[in-house]
């Protein structure tokens, strides 16, 4: 066997392994699935004593380890590292969990970059020394990046490299609490053949960074470019691997930057922290209602609010519909932070329940400030703007409207409506339309509920 290890190329799909690469799995008949992987060590004896079978060669090659009681087991979930940037601990479940490790994706220029070095920052100055590995950025580039940030980075180690094994020996050597590589895409090992960046290498150093937080101790932060089709490195390898993945998502010509976590076995996930991006780096926001509903177009026909929850925090956002005489040919459905089918079930609903025909209209639907509207409790504001839309009357500035639309038209009650009600009252709005059986027995302060039946119901409230 050579010194570099075996190595088999396995097909991402079905998961049979060749010899060799091939543009075909000849198994599963997938086109371009095989990635290159380490093979995993043979047994000392041959394969023949392994076909004999029996309990001997199953525990072939083993030894005996301890087996501790849960209750011996030490450490505890308080012991977490907390950054100070409150919005990062608090999408991490509260802090970052020793030996753990953390993938970080998002669109390049984003501000994963960013983010990671101020994060360094404030660890290496909460007395956790961390070691930031770049592959990306020289020593240079980095310390310009750190000369424009309010934080105070000086301290924090640099390592300029991509080879993964230079990374781990020196991480094992330096043994700082907080070991960040930016970018998975650029670090590579020499036991893989395959270029920096393709599946079997991310997944194998991913796989090796793995085992040294877990025997380390060391908290390791990876960063991973999000592909087009929007997987993290290829088919979503990486998610399987790590312990918490986190993604950083916001329009590039947009300031502000969401973080939210989307595994997390260290707290819950569909948490987000929002942040704005200014001249001195990430700044976390408070108050992300505020953020989203501050550019309102107040009085214009097709805009309405919405509660969404995210997580346990519950944000309003504004929807815009668009509907317009449609030119030649099939009307345009375009929706931007919706899905487009539930977009055209809505369009349905309307038709049929309200009496809004769209079959001559395009129809386009933007959600407010990059944000996903996948709640099914953003239904009724959707609605009301695609009806506010096409009656061209605007809807009343102050009011929210938080329901889902059933295939018949009637509003179904949402999670949390309390919740909802009390960020709605607290950013000022006076009027909330929701389910009739929704409506809480105490309403917050300032704001008046009101319980509404089906669509048409609503639109006769609103509209006349
Ligand atoms: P970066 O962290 O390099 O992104 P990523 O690592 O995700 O690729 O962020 C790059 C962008 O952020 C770049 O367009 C400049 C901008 N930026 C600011 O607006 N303010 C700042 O203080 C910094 C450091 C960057
Ligand atoms: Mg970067």
């Amino acid at each position: 066997m050579s010194a570099k290890g075996k190595t088999i190329y396995r097909c991402t799909d079905c998961g049979a392994d060749h010899p060799k690469w091939a543009g075909k799995c000849d198994v599963c008949g997938a086109w371009n699935s095989l990635v290159e992987e380490m093979a995993a060590r043979s047994a000392p004896t041959g394969g023949a004593a392994r076909r004999a079978g029996g309990a001997r060669t199953m525990a072939e090659g083993g030894s005996v380890v301890a087996t501790p009681r849960l209750r011996e087991v030490s450490g505890s979930e308080s012991r977490r590292w907390k950054t100070g940037i409150n919005e990062f601990d608090f999408v991490l479940g509260g802090g970052i969990v020793p030996g753990s490790m953390i993938l970080i994706g998002g669109e390049p220029g984003i501000g994963k970059s960013t983010l990671l070095l101020q994060v360094a920052a404030r660890l290496q100055s909460g007395g956790h020394p961390t070691l930031y590995a770049s592959g990306e950025e020289s020593a240079l580039q980095i310390k310009l990046r750190a000369d424009r940030l309010s934080e105070d980075a000086g301290d924090v180690s640099l390592l300029s490299e991509t080879n993964l094994e230079t990374v781990l020996t020196t991480a094992a050597a330096v043994s700082p609490a907080v070991l960040i590589v930016d970018s998975i895409q650029t670090v590579f090992t020499n036991d893989l053949e395959g270029a920096p960046g393709n599946v079997g290498q991310v997944r194998e150093c991913a796989a090796r960074l793995m085992r040294f937080a877990k025997e380390s101790g060391t908290a390791v932060f990876v960063v991973g470019h999000v592909t087009k089709g929007g997987g993290i490195a290829g088919p979503k390898t990486l998610e399987h691997i790590v312990d918490t993945v986190l993604y950083f998502e916001g329009e590039n010509s947009l300031d502000h930057r969401v973080l939210r976590a989307t595994k997390n076995r260290f707290g819950s996930v569909d948490e987000i922290g929002v942040f704005r991006m200014a001249q001195d780096g990430l700044v976390p926001v408070a108050n992300p209602s505020e953020l989203f509903l501050g550019d309102r177009s107040m009085h214009s026909s097709g805009s309405a609010v919405t509660a969404l929850m995210e997580g346990t925090r519950p944000i309003l956002i504004e929807v815009q519909a668009l509907a317009a005489k449609a030119g030649f040919g099939t009307p345009q459905r375009v929706a931007t932070g919706y899905d487009g089918r539930r977009l055209a079930l809505l369009l349905a609903v309307l038709d049929k329940r309200a009496g809004l025909s769209f079959g001559q209209l395009d129809v386009f639907l933007n959600v407010v400030g990059g944000v996903r509207l996948q709640e099914p409790a953003g239904d009724l504001a959707v609605a009301a703007a695609l009806a506010s839309s096409v009656y061209d009357r605007s809807l009343p500035n102050d009011a929210v409207f938080v329901g889902e639309v059933g295939l018949g038209g009637e509003i179904r009650p949402v999670s949390q409506a309390e919740r909802r009600l009390a960020e709605a009252a607290n950013m000022g709005m006076t009027t909330a339309y929701l389910a009739e059986r929704t409506v809480p027995k105490r309403v917050p302060k300032g704001l008046r509920a009101v319980g509404v039946r089906t669509i048409a119901d609503l639109f006769e409230r609103v509209f006349t």
